[in-house]
């Protein structure tokens, strides 16, 4: 995941209201390919660079961001009330007293900057012995971001757009709002700043100023590629945001040979891990914590949350698998929903308009059309004929129903539970079975077929 970056203090900035986003959910929650999106800088800086702090700073909505990452090593730091970025980094002084290294600066609303960046940065910052790097990026279309005022490697000052005469707006080069900067010179700066602009915010970005004032070296470390660096203030940036992070993550696994038949419309969250030869179908999307063995097959427009897909498995188009585990070689679909908490073992076939929920269906066993299987434990080579209903739901509890290995069960049959069937009995077509039935017997509950002759030619007849 990344080498450890020695003797470095992470601070990520997630104070902000997040107006823009127009939301009663914070800004860096929201979720971003399934996580949110404060979930990837504290994932940088705890398992990419090991740093050996990280630090959150929280305000707006406190409670609820803590609560969503209570349970990651990491330091809250409280703001309030949220009078800018610089007053967010200042925040974070007590904490941090009598430390004198080097501080990472990064912001919760710039998700994708990677591990690998980072490190690069820190490395360029004490190669030139600077006291603050700045990170930019150039960008077709600069607006929204503060511009970069530079002469050679220096940078002069950083003018947020609000602040920016015609001229500096044109500027291509934006700051990325992330920093890497000396302990004792940052809040040395932060206790100097004033908040005289248009917003009347603390803005972190005049530490640049006051450091020209005292001479220090600021330099700017420059990023090409600039969707590592975007930030994301409007559901217009987490949209772009999203996709930029899911060709990252299709184009990964392409690279370690799976096939994707079309990227356009496959989503693949940031956890999911899948084998060689397998071959994803287009309109999949798949969620959670999920592993697909090798050489299966994903059909068109499945759906896959929080489950464990063996190897050559095949999901036929239009299925459904919800934490669950499908065992090697096994068909499902197309048109099957797999809820949580079952098994499909080895080669068992589930087809169309079936659903099976909290069960064990046995090796080689079939359910290949139309039919309810819950809270089941089916055994081996069993079949389950159309229309079958497990009936496990008394209007108040969910009972079991055990089917023995090698069992036939007739279409159309209602097994009402509590229930055990044994090895290798027969239930007739059509059957209502209310009581268990012993092994190799056969159970039939429906009413004898009568035929009555001429029944037609009769009723002819009479009229
Ligand atoms: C900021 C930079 C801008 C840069 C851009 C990059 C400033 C003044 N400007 O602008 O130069 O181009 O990021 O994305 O920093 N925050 C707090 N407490 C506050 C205010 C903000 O923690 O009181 C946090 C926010 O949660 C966010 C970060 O600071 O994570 C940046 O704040 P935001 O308001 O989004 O700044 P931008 O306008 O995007
Ligand atoms: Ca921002």
């Amino acid at each position: 995941m990344g080498r450890p970056v020695k003797d470095l203090t992470t601070i990520i900035l997630a104070a902000g209201r997040g107006t823009r986003m127009k939301s009663s959910l914070p800004k860096v929650l929201h979720p971003l390919l399934g996580k949110p999106m404060l979930r990837y800088p504290i994932d940088v800086s705890l398992n990419g660079l090991k740093a050996e702090r990280t630090i959150v700073v929280v305000g707006h909505q406190a409670d609820r961001v803590q609560k969503a990452f209570a349970e990651d090593p990491v330091t809250f730091v409280v703001q309030e009330p949220q009078l800018g970025s610089g007053h967010a980094v200042l925040a974070v002084e007590d904490t941090l007293r009598g430390y004198d290294g080097t501080i990472l600066i990064l912001s919760g609303d710039v998700p994708l900057v990677q591990a690998r960046t980072l490190a690069r940065l820190v490395a360029f910052h004490r190669r030139e012995g600077s006291t603050l790097t700045v990170t930019t990026t150039r960008l077709p279309e600069p607006t929204g971001y503060g511009r970069v005022v530079r002469q050679e490697k220096e940078v002069k000052e950083i003018v947020e757009e609000g602040e920016a005469s015609e001229l500096v707006r044109k500027i291509g080069e934006v700051n990325a709002g992330l920093y890497c900067v000396e302990a004792p010179f940052l809040f040395s700066a932060l206790r100097r700043l004033r908040p005289d602009n248009k917003k009347g915010e603390y803005y972190l970005t005049d530490i640049v100023r006051i450091g020209r004032e005292e001479q220090i070296r600021v330099l700017a470390f420059e990023v090409r590629d600039s969707d590592q660096v975007m930030g994301v203030n409007t559901r217009v940036d987490l949209a772009r945001c999203c996709e930029i992070l899911r060709k990252r993550t299709l184009q990964r696994w392409m690279l370690e040979g799976v096939t994707i038949v079309d990227p356009h419309t496959v989503y693949l969250e940031t956890d999911v891990a899948i084998g060689r030869d397998t071959v994803i179908h287009p309109n999949c999307v798949i969620h959670g914590k999920t592993a697909v063995g090798k050489r299966c097959t994903i059909g068109p427009n499945c759906f896959i949350a929080g489950s464990q897909i063996d190897d050559d498995v095949t999901l036929r188009a239009f299925s459904m698998v919800e934490g669950s585990h499908i065992e090697r070689g096994a068909m499902i679909g197309p048109f099957s929903r797999i809820r949580p908490e079952t098994r499909i073992e080895e080669r068992a076939k589930i087809g169309n308009f079936v659903e099976v929920k909290k069960s064990v269906i046995g090796r080689g066993s079939k359910a290949n059309h139309l039919a309810y299987v819950g809270d089941a434990t089916v055994g081996e080579g069993v079949n389950i004929g159309a229309g079958t209903i497990f009936c496990n739901y008394d209007g108040v509890t969910k009972h079991p129903t055990i089917v023995g290995d090698g069992v036939f069960i007739g279409s159309n049959t209602e097994l009402i539970a509590p229930l055990k069937i044994g090895d290798r009995a027969v239930i007739g077509a059509g059957s209502t079975i209310t009581g268990d039935v012993p092994a190799e017997a056969l159970a039939v509950s429906r009413v004898k077929q009568k035929n009555i002759a001429g029944w037609k030619r009769k009723r002819r007849e009479k009229k």
